[in-house]
C-alpha cells in the first residue's frame, strides 16, 4: 500500500515534471542601441478634478496620498507627474469667492457608485492646494473648453498660474509643466458639448482662439517653463481624417501662435468599456498580445508626434472605462496588466503613462479618501473603508524599482517565445542591472488544477553575471482584490508605506529561475 502510494506519487511527480515547461531568455549584458530611455516619472497619475482636494487635502495635507506618491519618488528620485482635469475639467466654472470648490453630483447608481460631478465651481485656494504634493512634482492642469465659455477657461488659467507663483508651491519645487485646454474634444459631438457634425478643423480653430487667451492669462511664452498640452483625445483615427494628432497637425495647429507652445501630445486610452466583469475579461486584460494590440495602435501617431519634436504621453489611461470593471480593474491581475502596459509603452515611444484615478473608482491604484460605499455596487460600507492602495499600485512600485534612481535608465523588451510571459532588461547607462519577467496567465479562484510554473533558462550575450537576486510579486489568485505582496512587503497599510521584511532569493544564474502563472519576478544582477 505504502509502496504503491510512493510509486504513484513518483509517477505523478514525473508527469508533473514533464508538464512543467521551460523557456530560454537571452539578455544582453550591454544595452542594445535600440534600448529606450525611460523617464523616472514613467508612472504618473491623472486625477478627476471634481474631487481634487480629496486627494491633496484642503487646509492640511492628505498624508496618505502624499506617502503613496513619495514611495515612488524614493524609488526613482522623481515623484509621479500629476495631471488634474479629465471629464470634470469641462464642467468647471471659476468664482473668486469660492473657497476650494463647490460641487453638484448626480444620483448614485450601482454601476456608478462614485459618479463625476456635473457642476464644479472652484476658487483660487482650489489650485493652491497643489502645495501638498511631494516636492518636485510636475503638474499639468486642464481648463474648461467643453462648455465653450472662454471666460471660464481664462479665469481658470489665471488662477492656476497665480497658484504656481505662490511661495509654498515654488519653495517646494512644484512646477506647472502645462495647461490642457479641454478633455476628449473628439467626444463633444456625441456628448452634446458641440454639434453632431463637429470636426477636427472646427476644433483646431476654436482651440486656437481659447489657447490665445489662455497663454496670455497664464503668461505662457516660448521662454516660460509652462507650456500647453495638445489633443487629449479619447481615441484616435490615426490618420489625417477625423480626430488625431496628425489631423490637427495637418490643420496647422502647431503653426498658430499658441500651437507653437504645445510641448506634448496627450492621448487617452482604455482597453475597453465594461460595467460588469468576469474572469475571462480579466485574462483578456492581462494577455500579452492584447496589451500590445492596444498600444501599437498609436504607433502612427507617436511617429507623427515625435517627427514634430514633441513629447507623447498617455495623459489619461487605465484598464476599462466606466471607472473600471468590477472584480477586474480592482483585482490583482490588474497589477500584471499595468506593469506590462507601462513597460511595453516605453518600447514604442510613450514617455509617461498617467493612470486615471477618481475617488472610489474601481480601477484606482490609490484610494486616497475614506469610502462610505462599495466601489463595485454602491452598497453602504459599515464601517467605512480607510484610504488604501489597490493591486494596480504594485505595478507602479515594481516599474519604479526597475527604473531605479540612476536618471539614466534604458530598457529593452526581451524576445520571449511565449504567449504569456514577457520580459524587459534594464540598463543604467549601458550596464545591465535588472530584468523583469511577467507571467500574465490568469490563475483564477475558479481554477482547480495546479498552478503551472515555467522554468526560465537565463542566457546572456556578453560576459554572464554569475548571481542574481530574485524578488517576487506574490498574488494568491488573479481575481483577489487584496493581499498582494512585493518581495514580502505589503503596501496595504493605513499610512500607505511598505510594511514587512523584504524577502528575496539568491540564485546562480546558471540554474535559471521559475515563474508561476500570475506572477512577476525581478532579477537584480550584481
Ligand atoms: C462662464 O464662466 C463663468 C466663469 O466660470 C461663469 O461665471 C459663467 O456663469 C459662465 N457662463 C455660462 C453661460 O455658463
Ligand atoms: C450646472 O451646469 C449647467 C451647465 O452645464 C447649468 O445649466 C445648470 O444650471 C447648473 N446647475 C446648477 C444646479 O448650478
Ligand atoms: C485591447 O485589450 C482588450 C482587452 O483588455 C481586448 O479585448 C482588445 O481586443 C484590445 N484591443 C486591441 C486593438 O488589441
Ligand atoms: C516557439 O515556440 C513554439 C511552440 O512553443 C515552437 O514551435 C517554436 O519552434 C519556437 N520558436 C523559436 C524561435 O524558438
Amino acid at each position: 500500500m505504502f509502496v504503491s502510494f510512493c510509486t504513484s506519487l513518483l509517477i505523478e511527480l514525473s508527469i508533473f515534471a514533464t508538464l512543467a515547461t521551460s523557456l530560454d531568455v537571452t539578455i544582453s549584458v550591454t544595452a542594445p542601441t535600440s534600448a529606450a530611455t525611460i523617464s523616472t516619472s514613467l508612472v504618473s497619475f491623472s486625477l478627476e478634478q471634481d474631487r481634487w482636494t480629496d486627494f491633496s487635502g484642503t487646509t492640511a495635507r492628505n498624508q496618505f496620498f502624499f506617502n503613496v506618491l513619495d514611495n515612488l519618488k524614493q524609488l526613482t528620485g522623481s515623484p509621479p507627474n500629476i495631471r488634474i482635469g479629465a471629464d470634470s475639467e469641462d464642467h468647471t466654472n471659476f468664482n473668486p469667492n469660492v473657497q476650494f470648490s463647490q460641487t453638484i453630483f448626480p444620483a448614485i447608481s450601482s454601476t456608478f457608485p462614485y459618479p463625476e460631478a456635473t457642476n464644479i465651481t472652484v476658487g483660487d485656494t482650489y489650485y493652491q492646494t497643489a502645495k501638498f504634493l511631494p516636492p518636485g512634482t510636475h503638474v499639468v492642469w486642464g481648463v474648461n473648453f467643453g462648455q465653450n465659455n472662454i471666460t471660464a477657461a481664462t479665469l481658470e488659467a489665471t488662477s492656476i498660474a497665480k497658484a504656481f507663483k505662490t511661495s509654498d508651491i515654488t519653495n517646494a519645487g512644484i512646477s506647472l509643466d502645462a495647461i490642457e485646454i479641454g478633455n476628449e474634444a473628439d467626444l463633444y459631438k456625441s456628448n452634446g458639448d458641440r454639434a453632431s457634425s463637429y470636426t477636427s478643423t472646427q476644433y483646431t480653430k476654436e482651440w486656437t482662439t481659447f489657447a490665445t487667451q489662455v497663454i496670455s492669462a497664464a503668461g505662457i511664452t516660448s521662454s516660460s517653463h509652462t507650456k500647453l498640452w495638445g489633443a487629449a483625445f479619447a481615441g484616435s483615427s490615426t490618420t489625417t481624417t477625423g480626430f488625431s494628432p496628425q489631423a490637427i497637425f495637418s490643420e496647422g495647429i502647431l503653426s498658430s501662435t499658441p500651437g507653437a507652445l504645445i510641448s506634448t501630445i496627450s492621448q487617452h486610452h482604455y482597453s475597453g468599456s465594461f460595467c460588469s466583469g468576469s474572469g475571462g475579461l480579466l485574462q483578456d486584460l492581462m494577455t500579452k498580445s492584447t496589451i500590445r494590440g492596444n498600444l501599437t495602435t498609436f504607433k502612427p501617431d507617436i511617429t507623427a508626434t515625435r517627427a514634430k519634436g514633441l513629447d507623447y504621453v498617455l495623459g489619461e489611461t487605465n484598464s476599462y472605462s466606466c471607472h473600471g470593471a468590477p472584480g477586474v480593474s480592482n483585482a490583482a491581475g490588474a497589477a500584471i496588466w499595468g506593469l506590462d502596459y507601462l513597460l511595453f509603452a516605453t518600447q514604442i515611444g510613450i514617455s509617461k503613462v498617467f493612470f486615471h484615478e477618481g475617488i472610489g473608482y474601481k480601477y484606482n491604484a490609490i484610494q486616497p479618501a475614506t469610502l462610505t460605499r462599495s466601489i463595485t455596487d454602491g452598497s453602504t460600507l459599515s464601517p467605512p473603508l480607510a484610504p488604501h492602495v489597490q493591486p494596480l499600485y504594485y505595478a507602479a512600485v515594481i516599474a519604479a524599482e526597475a527604473i531605479g534612481n540612476s536618471g539614466n535608465t534604458h530598457s529593452v523588451e526581451l524576445a520571449l517565445n511565449d504567449t504569456s510571459i514577457s520580459g524587459y532588461g534594464f540598463y543604467e547607462g549601458t550596464k545591465l542591472v535588472r530584468a523583469v519577467l511577467i507571467n500574465s496567465k490568469a490563475f483564477l479562484k475558479a481554477d482547480t488544477s495546479a498552478r503551472t510554473t515555467t522554468h526560465i533558462n537565463l542566457k546572456f550575450t556578453g560576459t554572464a553575471p554569475t548571481k542574481a537576486t530574485v524578488k517576487r510579486l506574490a498574488i494568491g489568485r488573479a481575481d483577489d482584490t487584496s493581499g498582494v505582496k512585493w518581495g514580502g512587503q505589503t503596501y496595504e497599510t493605513s499610512d500607505g508605506r511598505a510594511s514587512g521584511a523584504i524577502t528575496t532569493q539568491s540564485i546562480s544564474v546558471a540554474d535559471g529561475v521559475d515563474i508561476s502563472e500570475t506572477e512577476v519576478i525581478m532579477l537584480s544582477f550584481t
